[in-house]
């Protein structure tokens, strides 16, 4: 929370907010962040890119010579689905995963998470239901409380969501009267689990949609930020009705906030009307530096240069755990993107655990804010793209004293 938060009880707008305005509170562990992000404390917490792996004074040549040849429209309002030209090239960029889209069924947004905030838009009223892996990604789950969504969890397991999970729940909406409106789902290198679902459960998947007539939103943030071979074809590669979420947060730089949506001819219309509402039309210079970075820029190259780096600190984070998290932790081997998901000793809180961590001065984010209904306490997420190996050694090296002080603690008084 920032220090010029008011408290509710003296707010005098209080009791003139929409319902929905209830939702949108500050999650109980922002103030330790804000400690977190002591120099001295190794914050294994955010998903930050590593932005200084770009060639920042290419970029910046590019961008001086962007506004001074053509400012005149890259500093002008632009049309409400985006460049054409910039949508040409995302369609260029989503062929890597199998995807043959047109142009026209591109939506540009402000990141994948405008996507998600006007798709849920248009998709929900409230109390609706939401299908979503459990755990989920935090932002996504954010969103779907600002709409008062009443999200439902999806098991996973090292394979991404289990199909007869998926099944079982729409199983039993249908068997109390109700259905889901959308599944949200992230296939590959899912933010916080750091899996993948597997060839023949993508299959699976689908078949369980189709069947359902439940609409499919795809969020893939990290699809090509794999470690071994080739991207994995996208579940809108084989269905054309899913929901494509894309984004250059990841690929080239999260300042610019750029994101697109590939959605069907009803949702997209619907999409473009929603963006106009929100924004009019999204920031032109940002789209045409995108634009111009994918048209004039070793961009391919220099995902293999992001892919490599983060290899390398995710092989740190493996090793370091490995090397010293106590009996009775277990976590995931990511095959790319940027987390590693903990599981703790039975009986452990990682939201109880997080204060004497950060006095530890390591950080990370608790399981319960991947989950929209208070489980996930014995589990928590850890990201290796930010930090250098050795401050990622470090902080797992802390953070394995953290825990062993804990399950001394257990061992002493027995488990709360
Ligand atoms: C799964 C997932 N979806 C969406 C986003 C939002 O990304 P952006 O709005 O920067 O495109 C993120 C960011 O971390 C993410 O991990």
């Amino acid at each position: 929370m920032s220090s010029a938060s008011v408290h509710p009880r003296l707010d005098p707008y209080l009791e003139h907010y929409a319902v929905r305005a209830r939702g949108m509170v500050a999650s109980e562990i922002r103030a330790l962040f804000a400690v977190a992000a002591r120099p001295e404390v190794v914050s294994l917490a955010g998903g930050m890119p590593y932005i200084s792996a770009l060639p920042l004074d290419a970029v910046g040549e590019m961008a001086g010579h962007l506004v001074a040849d053509r400012g005149a429209v890259a500093l002008q309002y632009g049309s409400g689905q985006g460049d054409p030209g910039l949508r040409e090239g995302i369609c260029e960029v989503m062929s890597l995963e199998g995807i043959r889209a047109h142009p026209d069924e591109v939506v540009v947004t402000v990141g994948s998470q405008q996507a998600l905030d006007l798709l849920t838009r248009i998709f929900i009223d409230p109390g609706d239901v939401v299908l979503a892996e459990g755990p989920s990604y935090v932002g996504a789950l954010g969103t779907f409380a600002s709409y008062e969504a009443n999200v439902v969890h999806v098991a996973m397991d090292d394979q991404g969501l289990i199909p007869t999970a998926l099944a079982d729940a729409l199983a039993g909406l249908a068997g109390a009267g109700r259905r889901a409106k959308f599944l949200y789902t992230c296939p590959s290198f899912h933010n916080p689990a750091g899996v993948s679902l597997s060839g023949p459960r993508r299959a699976e998947i689908l078949g369980i949609c189709q069947r359902a007539g439940l609409p499919v939103i795809e969020d893939n943030p990290y699809g090509l930020l794999g470690f071994d071979g080739e991207p994995s074809r996208s579940l809108r590669a084989d269905d054309p009705q899913v929901i494509y979420l894309g984004t250059f947060s990841k690929t080239i730089a999260p300042g610019l906030r750029v994101g697109w949506a590939l959605a069907p001819p009803g949702v997209r219309d619907k999409l473009v009307l929603a963006a106009e509402s929100a924004v009019l039309c999204h920031s032109s210079l940002a789209q045409l530096l995108v634009r111009e970075y994918l048209a004039t820029q070793p961009w391919r190259e220099q995902v293999k240069v992001f892919r490599e780096l983060y290899r390398e600190r995710r092989d740190t984070m493996l090793e370091s755990l490995a090397a010293s998290m106590p009996v009775g932790c277990q976590w995931t081997t990511p095959g790319g993107g940027f987390y590693v998901w903990l599981g703790l000793p039975s009986g452990m809180d990682a939201k109880a655990m997080l204060p004497r961590a950060i006095a530890a001065r390591v950080a990370y984010v608790p399981g319960t804010g991947f989950y929209a209904d208070g489980t996930g306490a014995n589990h928590l997420r850890l990201s290796y793209c930010f930090p250098e190996p050795s401050r990622i050694r470090e902080g797992v090296r802390r953070l394995a004293g953290v825990i062993d002080a804990e399950l001394e603690l257990q061992a002493t008084f027995g488990t709360p």
